[in-house]
């Protein structure tokens, strides 16, 4: 079985952190989110993964070389100045593909504690061409969604429906079957969405089925969603055991912390701080509810809480650095400096002064 991973769109919703890093290359607890997504496919009996990218995502993916669970990796690649979408990317799989099973396709962005096993089954039993993974949302106008008749089959299927006008809470959980002859409804190398182009006209053919799964999704598309997916996951690690609490007086439980982080004195890291290699921090400095990427320094006197700091950034002394601030890779954030909540920086950018209102600087 093989399956198709969606990876090369433009993550603009996690600008400027995706300025210099695919989405789905993101850390989530200090694992790159392909990497927990091979592994998914990997302990499901997949084989063989096409990683359908641009350019620029499959050069990052191919310097941080995720580990790949005995998965055999192939690319393709969509044409420089036209992003394929979520269809088109599969049609120019086709090849590699092939025409003898079905195949699954996921979006490169998703967390899913996915049973691929059974959403395969569900769709072999049935004469469905495509067999799409739904779960319950709260809010479910910014997905896909599907509303359901007799047998699973999805009558109607609405992509992001206006407030109020969404017929179901279940949504398209980005990860689907597919038989092959669905290729035949995507154009060659033209940009196609799966969700309004494919999906809407396979439900008129009574061809579009659905599968309820309940196992963990989340999607981090947004930066509060990356961040709430991170204490999630952090959670689950703890209570299966995965992850050791850590006791040091430093740590405030729940905390994950990578190989050659620093800690000063009196410093306060958690509940819910996450830390990549080799992160120094000061001393009297207060972390939590954040992710913070590789390489980064926090100088003394520093709170973070609810923010994400991209790689290699410098935070000087005494700056605070409220909720929802996104501070992307190599920024430096100079002493004393008070970022607002959802202040965001773009890469490589120096801070000299106090931002109090809400803003991006670039
Ligand atoms: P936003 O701009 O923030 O909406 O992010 P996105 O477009 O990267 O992600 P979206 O959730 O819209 O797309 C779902 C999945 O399809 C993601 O894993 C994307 O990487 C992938 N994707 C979206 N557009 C393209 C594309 O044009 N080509 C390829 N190869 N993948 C795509």
């Amino acid at each position: 079985m093989k399956a198709v991973i969606l990876a090369g769109g433009f993550a603009t919703r996690l600008r400027p952190l995706s300025c210099s890093r695919p989405k789905t290359l993101f850390p989530i607890i200090n694992k790159p989110l392909l990497q927990w997504i091979f592994e998914g496919l990997a302990t499901n009996e997949i084989k063989e993964a096409v990683l359908a990218v641009n350019a620029l995502t499959q050069f990052h993916i191919k310097q941080q070389k995720p580990p790949r669970y005995g998965l055999k990796i192939k690319y393709t690649i969509d044409p420089p100045k036209t992003p394929l979408g979520t269809a088109g990317p599969i049609k120019n799989a086709e090849k590699i593909i092939g025409h003898e099973e079905p195949f699954v396709v996921l979006n490169g962005d998703i967390f899913a504690d996915i049973n691929y096993k059974q959403l395969i089954d569900t769709h072999i039993k049935t004469d469905a061409l495509a067999t799409i993974a739904l779960c319950k949302v709260d809010d479910p106008c910014r997905y896909g969604v599907a509303e359901l008749e007799n047998g699973n089959r999805i009558k109607n299927f609405i992509e992001k429906p206006a407030k109020g006008q969404a017929p179901t809470n279940l949504i398209n959980a980005g990860v689907y079957v597919l038989s092959p002859k669905v290729f035949d409804y995507i154009p060659k190398g033209k940009q196609c969405s799966i969700e309004r182009e494919v999906f809407p006209v396979l439900a008129k053919e009574h061809k579009l089925f659905g599968h309820m799964t309940d196992g963990l999704w989340m999607d981090i598309g947004k930066p509060e969603e990356y961040i709430l997916t991170n204490k999630i996951i952090l959670d689950n690690l703890i209570m299966a055991n995965k992850l050791k609490p850590l006791k040091k007086s430093e740590t405030k439980s729940p905390v994950a912390i990578d190989k050659g982080v620093v800690i000063g004195k009196k410093t306060v890291v958690g509940p819910y701080a996450i830390l990549g290699k080799n992160v120094i921090v000061g001393d009297n400095v207060q972390i939590r509810n954040s992710v913070i990427f590789p390489d980064v320094k926090i100088c003394d006197n520093v709170t973070i809480d609810g923010a994400i700091i991209g790689e290699g950034a410098i935070i000087g002394k005494n700056a605070q650095i409220n909720k929802g601030c996104v501070i992307a890779d190599q920024v430096k954030i100079k002493d004393n400096i008070n970022l607002t909540e959802d202040f965001a920086v773009c890469p490589a950018k120096e801070i000299s002064e106090t931002i109090l209102k809400r803003n991006i600087i670039c």
